[in-house]
């Protein structure tokens, strides 16, 4: 049968308790209980947990899952070797350079075949699996489906940012479209497939710590950034298909593989709030100042994975959408600066504020713990010259940060193999020139 993936339902809201059933088989999930001694349709029930069985009401999170067969219906796990997938940060050099990448190079449908999973490719991370504490961000780079294949991250959920190309991502929960300008969040342990229809780019970052929430809004008050209504969860859609199929696993940072004779999304009903989503980020409600100075880019957080530490994430994912700029007598663009956070940057279509060349969709820039950056020296001349009425600025463009409290280490790939660092990006400095009067 045909999917008419533009026009599937989903699930509205952003961390609700939800039911769903595939409309196949009514009724499928069981009444008044979560494990009755027979399931409706001779399902199977099984429990995701996406924290501590303990964890506060609040926090808890989890969903349950009436299969047609238990996800432990798999021969054992091996050994696949995983390249350009790390979570070993100590391959490598320290490098505290402001770093710039072209854009990522993406396989025509002519080169070999690779898939999203088999495509993925660490830039930079830091942290640990083993211990739940750290981030990554990797770049997939595709031209084909992961057919009878799915993917299972143990080690943290994934935050998808596709920059060129659809993604048709099948999971447990069902099945989502997500479109350049959209992101999803797939939570850990959710197995997960992607489909492609042309060759396609984007980017990832994975937590290990926490899972994703909102950012709380403080005295903006109840609405505004991103509002809850807008994130979509897949409705319930199962497939009765026996072949040979693969699951990869993530687990303490390398792949594993399990053979299993039959499709993983075999879920025919599901309730629970641990169910990926996506977001459009055209929705997104955008805050800034309507008096002086450029605010700091936390007003444009989407969504938060929190550290222990108050008001400091593990990775913030933070966009700069098209808005309107009306600050009086203010230098306009990002301010110099240098922050004790890691700040990785990818531009998903159009021109970049701060600096309008040299930073290009499917690129990326890393501005490190402690390292100095700020607008180049064209974008300081013209923003310390220009008239300053209302004006729009980001039309066209959308560019975004995965900002870190960790110090990202880089990759062998990211620094050498992809061939993709651009070695004159400090250069977009050099020609700043002393303004200074002097004294009086
Ligand atoms: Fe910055």
């Amino acid at each position: 049968m045909q999917v008419d993936w533009e026009h599937l339902k989903y699930l509205n809201g952003f961390g609700n308790h939800f039911s769903s059933e595939d409309p196949r088989c009514p009724n499928s999930l069981p009444k008044d209980q979560n494990t009755p001694q027979v399931c409706p349709y001779g399902l199977y029930a099984e429990q995701l947990s996406g924290t501590a069985f303990t964890a506060p009401r609040e926090a808890n999170q989890r969903i349950w899952f009436y299969r047609i067969l238990p996800a432990v219906l798999h021969e054992p796990f091996s050994s696949i070797k995983s390249e350009l997938l790390t979570n070993r940060w100590d391959l490598s050099e320290p490098n505290p350079n402001q770093t710039r990448w072209k854009p990522f190079l993406i396989p025509s449908v002519d080169d070999e075949k690779k898939n999203f999973l088999d495509s993925l490719a660490t830039v930079c991370g830091a942290g640990d699996p083993c211990s739940r504490h750290g981030a990554s961000i990797s770049i997939y780079a595709c031209n084909s489906s992961m057919d009878n294949r799915a993917f299972c991250n143990a080690d943290g959920d994934m935050l998808i940012v596709p920059q060129h190309g659809s993604l048709y991502i099948t999971t447990e929960c069902g099945r989502m479209l997500v479109k350049p300008q959209e992101i999803c969040v797939i939570q850990q342990g959710i197995r997960f497939s992607v489909a492609v229809d042309q060759p396609s780019r984007g980017y990832v970052l994975e937590v290990f710590d926490n899972h994703f929430c909102l950012p709380s809004l403080g005295p903006i008050g109840a609405n505004g950034l991103a509002n809850p209504r807008d994130f979509e969860t897949p409705a319930a859609w199962y497939e009765d298909r026996d072949c040979d199929f693969t699951v990869v696993h993530k687990y303490q940072g390398s792949l594993f593989q399990s053979l299993q004779n039959h499709s993983c999304f075999d879920v025919v009903a599901w309730h629970g709030n641990y169910a990926p989503y996506k977001y459009d980020l055209r929705k997104f409600v955008v805050i800034n100042s309507v008096s002086v100075d450029h605010l700091d880019p936390s007003i444009f957080t989407v969504l938060t994975c929190p550290s222990s530490k108050p008001g400091t994430a593990i990775a913030d994912f933070v966009i700069f959408p098209p808005r309107w700029s009306v600050q009086e007598h203010t230098f306009r663009p990002p301010y110099y600066h240098r922050n004790c956070m890691s700040e990785f940057m990818g531009l998903i279509t159009g021109k970049y504020e701060a600096k309008e060349e040299g930073f290009q969709a499917g690129g990326a820039t890393l501005h490190s713990c402690m390292t100095p950056h700020g607008p180049d020296a064209d974008c300081f001349e013209k923003a310390t010259k220009d008239e300053l009425k209302p004006m729009r600025i980001a039309e066209g463009s959308l560019a975004f940060m995965f900002e870190s409290s960790l110090s990202f280490a880089l990759t062998t790939w990211s620094m050498t193999t992809c061939q993709r660092v651009d070695h004159d990006y400090f250069k977009c400095w050099s020609s700043l020139v002393k303004h200074f009067t002097g004294p009086k």
